[in-house]
């Protein structure tokens, strides 16, 4: 099997990028992001708050959050109820971001993770998988963009859909959340040892997907 990890802060074209190498290479991709986001909407339903930390551990044992293929699509499921849409709320961002902090919350979801990379060949996105979920992956990649070029993409990609979007507030989140992942105790955003750094700054969208397809294929050779 194997295994590609993409790491890197919120808005650095991961998700695209990886998404789109993964079509190209016939991998599957799974979105750990998704994840995160998922547990951080059953507390906002839940109407628990993420800083009481024994209530959100108590929330666990009860979820059921399970990740989906549908004509290509990854979809996710919490407790039965398709949640792809609404994980992707701007409230839902930040909770993720703060929810990911809690060491039990990473601890439930990691073994989720690794099943993945034992049954197909994957592209897997997130902030720790190349150091913690999958520290024997093969190829290990940091994705990563000036904060001012992620919120100006954000936005483009807001406006395409017809949303509102505020560069300044989009801006101060993003700054926000990559604090929030930098600076937590537990499995905290950073570039493997043994990883290549891409920086998307200037690069296209294609000159980005070019770069990563050419980088797994020298690196599994
Ligand atoms: O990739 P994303 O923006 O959808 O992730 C949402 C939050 O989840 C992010 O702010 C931090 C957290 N996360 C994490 O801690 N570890 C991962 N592997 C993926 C996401």
């Amino acid at each position: 099997m194997i295994a590609v990890a993409i790491d890197g802060p919120a808005g650095a074209g991961k998700s695209t990028i990886a998404k789109k190498a993964s079509e190209e290479l016939g991998f599957i991709y799974v979105d750990t992001g998704a994840l995160y986001r998922a547990v951080a909407l059953a507390c906002i339903d839940g109407n628990i708050s993420i800083d009481d930390t024994p209530a959100v551990e108590k929330l666990l044992p009860g979820l059921d959050i399970r990740i989906i293929f549908f004509n290509g699509e990854q979809h996710i499921l919490l407790n039965d109820n398709d949640v792809s849409e609404r994980i992707r709320e701007e409230n839902v961002s930040m909770a993720a971001s703060r929810v990911s902090a809690i060491p039990s919350v990473r601890g439930y979801l990691l073994d989720l993770q690794r099943d993945f990379a034992k049954r197909d060949n994957v592209i897997m996105d997130g902030r720790d998988i190349g150091t913690v979920v999958l520290p024997n992956a093969q190829v290990k990649i940091f994705l990563t963009a000036s904060p001012e070029v992620r919120a100006r993409r954000r936005v483009l990609q807001l406006e395409e859909k017809g949303m509102e979007a505020d560069f300044d507030k989009i801006l101060f989140d993003i700054v926000q959340r990559d604090y929030n992942d930098t600076n937590r105790k537990t499995a905290p955003l950073k570039p493997a040892e043994n990883a290549v750094t891409v920086d998307t700054t200037v690069l296209t969208l294609d000159e980005v997907i070019e770069k990563i397809v050419s980088i797994i294929k020298e690196q599994t050779a």
